[in-house]
């Protein structure tokens, strides 16, 4: 199929440009577009014609329920059976932004958005481009990560054009992603709030505004035993070609000691090696360097486009720090995990 490839200026948007996009959604094809977490593949929520046009791009398994977008907050009491206190409360807090909320759908919602349950995922995203777009469609869209289901979701440009320039109508080209992790999920449907994935607003932020919330127990540890309650948490994911290992280390320079030896002993079997750490780190590695910046906010920022990288540099083996699990280090280290098979030394 032949992809309609155009730019967009973040700043100041080109209105007639959003609305071609726009009508394209509304015309059940699908787009991809920008927004503050990853890049997302579109299609008009409502439509399961349209919505069966994402699984067959993205190459999903069809019970894996889709993610609906939508322009205002009004905007869902059209789609879901029931608002509680709860859910109002981290409206107010957290949308626009990057959180999402499961509710119980209304049947307005079909079995293609939903895969099959009875409640559906919504979020309103902060990104300009992205809430112009979807306010113009004029319905929600639909939209998962724009990557080939089980790699990395992209958060630059270049990702989407190499991967998907072909499998969709249509791409709206904007910057970089500012969060880099995908939208956190929570769970209002039953019972205690429970988080189904982590991302940049974080446990500790929703704990402030709900007080009780949990963590989805299958989270805690890879036991496949523990169904994970979002279907899309048991897949295969993040994963690039290269063999990652997350390294337990004291500090940095615990960690170089380590991959120190690791790389030598690579360099014999003239594998390619690659280390993913933070820009503060000082030594020289015998090895192709990633620099994940600096922050949490840099790791989370910086984490798809890197292991992107590694396959971009035919990385066979790669090594990245056991990151603080606290705060924003529960996100990235969820996805590190999946990267790297749960391979932790
Ligand atoms: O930041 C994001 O959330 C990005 C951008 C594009 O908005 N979207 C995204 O979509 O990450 P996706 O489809 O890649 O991930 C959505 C996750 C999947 O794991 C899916 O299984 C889960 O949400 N999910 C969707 N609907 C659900 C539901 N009703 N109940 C539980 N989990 C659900
Ligand atoms: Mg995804």
């Amino acid at each position: 199929m032949k992809t309609l490839i155009k730019e967009i200026d973040i700043n100041e948007p080109d209105k007639g440009l959003i609305d071609v996009f726009a009508a394209m959604l509304a015309d059940g094809k699908t787009v991809i577009f920008p927004t503050e977490t990853v890049y997302g593949l579109g299609a008009n929520a409502l439509d399961e014609d349209a919505a069966a046009k994402i699984y067959q791009a993205k190459g999903r398994p069809s019970d894996n329920p889709l993610l609906v977008h939508v322009a205002d907050k009004k905007d869902v009491y059209d789609l879901v059976e029931n608002i509680d206190g709860r859910a109002k409360l981290l409206m107010e807090k957290f949308w626009p932004g990057p959180l999402t909320i499961v509710f119980k759908k209304k049947d307005i919602i079909p079995d293609r958005t939903s895969g099959g349950l009875d409640t559906v995922a919504i979020r309103m995203p902060s990104d300009p481009v992205a809430r112009q777009l979807i306010r113009r469609a004029g319905v929600p869209i639909a939209a998962p990560s724009a990557n080939i289901s089980g790699r990395p979701s992209p958060t630059k440009p270049d990702h989407i054009i190499r991967d998907m320039d072909g499998r969709v109508d249509g791409i709206l080209v904007g910057g970089p992603c500012n969060y880099g992790v995908e939208s956190t999920i929570v769970d209002l449907s039953s019972g205690i709030a429970m988080v189904l994935r982590p991302g940049s607003v974080t446990l500790e932020m929703l704990k402030e505004v709900l007080g009780q919330v949990e963590l989805d127990p299958s989270l805690k540890n890879k036991d496949d035993n523990i169904k994970a309650k979002a279907p899309g948490m048991k897949y295969k994911h993040y994963s690039p070609q290269a063999q990652v290992y997350i390294v337990k280390a004291n500090d940095l320079d615990d960690f170089a000691q380590k991959v120190d030896a690791l790389c030598l002993e690579n360099e014999k079997k003239k594998l390619r090696t690659g280390v993913m750490t933070r820009s503060s780190d000082g030594h020289t590695y015998r090895a192709i360097r990633f620099d994940l910046g600096e922050s949490d906010a840099d790791l989370a920022k910086n984490l798809f486009d890197v292991l992107i990288g590694l396959d971009r540099e035919s990385v066979d083996i790669a090594y990245v720090p056991y990151f603080e699990e606290k705060g924003l280090g529960v996100a990235i280290m969820n996805r590190l995990k999946k990267a790297a098979a749960y391979r932790i030394i």
